[in-house]
């Protein structure tokens, strides 16, 4: 009885672990007309297969590029890309793992640098804001030039970058979060539609405003109190040299004059006691002033 339920359960795992979708490839990029990823898993059994979307106003579907069917390696070359960017078609590129029939989710690629068809980016991080610098200066952007915009998408850095902007040209982002890396990729839009591959992420971080802060509360607080230290012991020495006699009247202790003292037809008591002779010792020896002194 316990051994088959093991082993129902060691099929249920085993299952269940060949039989999910794997993991969607990471970090799809372009760089130079060569398009990587990295695998999210060990399993050697994984396929990838590359696919590519020219923009066209009218039709937009995805084709497979056909030497990255189902291919066991993490690269492509997408020379090809280059011949229909030049044609001033934008290509898209995407990427899907599959495993016994099983695939993953699509990877839409970015590239890393900016070219004919993905926007050029550079970022100035401020006190809580962030400025998205975009050169308009691709042909894309010549030719299109009325019709084109960039899609801005943003977020905190290890978060999907949800937050989107349609923008003409560079723009500041404002009321970001100090002390966090901020993350921007940006894409061409066409006639409103999504052209090209985005740019990929690159990230900034907020700079703090606190020390800047209590450094300007330094600068404010440090005067303050010197001077008013300055002007106490300024005060204090006038009253105590110009003042002093009326310090000395008002420390006086009250005090009042007997009245009888200041009538005259008062007589004042005559002592009458009358000293008796008194004895005195007769000094027979007297030491000089000089010898006591010492
Ligand atoms: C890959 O698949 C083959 C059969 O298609 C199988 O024999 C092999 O064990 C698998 N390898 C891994 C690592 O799953
Ligand atoms: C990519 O393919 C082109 C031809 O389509 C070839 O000229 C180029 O050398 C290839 N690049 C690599 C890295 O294999
Ligand atoms: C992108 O901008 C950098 C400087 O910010 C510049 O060196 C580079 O040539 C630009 N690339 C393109 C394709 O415009
Ligand atoms: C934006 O980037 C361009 C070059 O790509 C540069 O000339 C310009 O100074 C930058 N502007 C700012 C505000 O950084």
């Amino acid at each position: 009885m316990f051994c088959t339920l093991t082993l129902l359960l060691w099929i249920y795992v085993d299952q269940a672990l060949t039989e999910t979708p794997p993991p969607p490839p990471q970090d799809v990029h372009a760089d130079n007309w060569l398009l990587t990823w990295s695998s999210a898993t060990e399993d050697r059994n994984v396929t990838y297969t590359v696919q590519y979307r020219p923009y066209s106003h009218d039709e937009q579907k995805w084709k497979n590029v056909p030497s990255c069917v189902q291919t066991p390696s993490n690269s492509c070359n997408v020379t090809f890309t280059r011949d229909e960017e030049e044609k001033h078609r934008c290509v898209m590129l995407r990427v899907q793992a599959k495993r016994r029939g099983l695939k993953s989710a699509q990877v839409d690629a970015c590239s890393k640098h900016g070219d004919l068809c993905t926007p050029n980016v550079s970022l100035l991080a401020h006190r809580g804001s962030l400025t998205v610098n975009l050169s308009g200066n691709s042909k894309l952007y010549q030719e299109y030039a009325a019709h084109i915009k960039y899609n801005i998408y943003y977020g905190k850095e290890g978060e999907t970058l949800k937050e989107n902007r349609r923008q003409i040209s560079s723009v500041t982002i404002p009321d970001l979060k100090e002390g966090q890396r901020y993350c921007v990729r940006v894409q061409y839009l066409l006639y409103g539609d999504e052209v090209g591959m985005s740019s990929c992420p690159i990230c900034e971080e907020i700079p703090k405003t606190k020390p800047q802060e209590s450094k300007l509360k330094e600068a404010i607080i440090v005067p303050v109190v010197a001077v008013s230290i300055i002007l106490a012991v300024v005060i204090l020495s006038y009253v105590l040299i110009y003042k002093r006699k009326k310090i000395k009247q008002y420390l006086q202790p009250p005090y009042e004059i007997p009245s009888e003292f200041l009538l005259d037809d008062v007589p004042i008591p005559n002592s009458t006691y009358r000293p008796r002779d008194e004895i005195y010792d007769t000094i027979s020896v007297m030491t000089p002033l000089e010898v006591r002194g010492q």
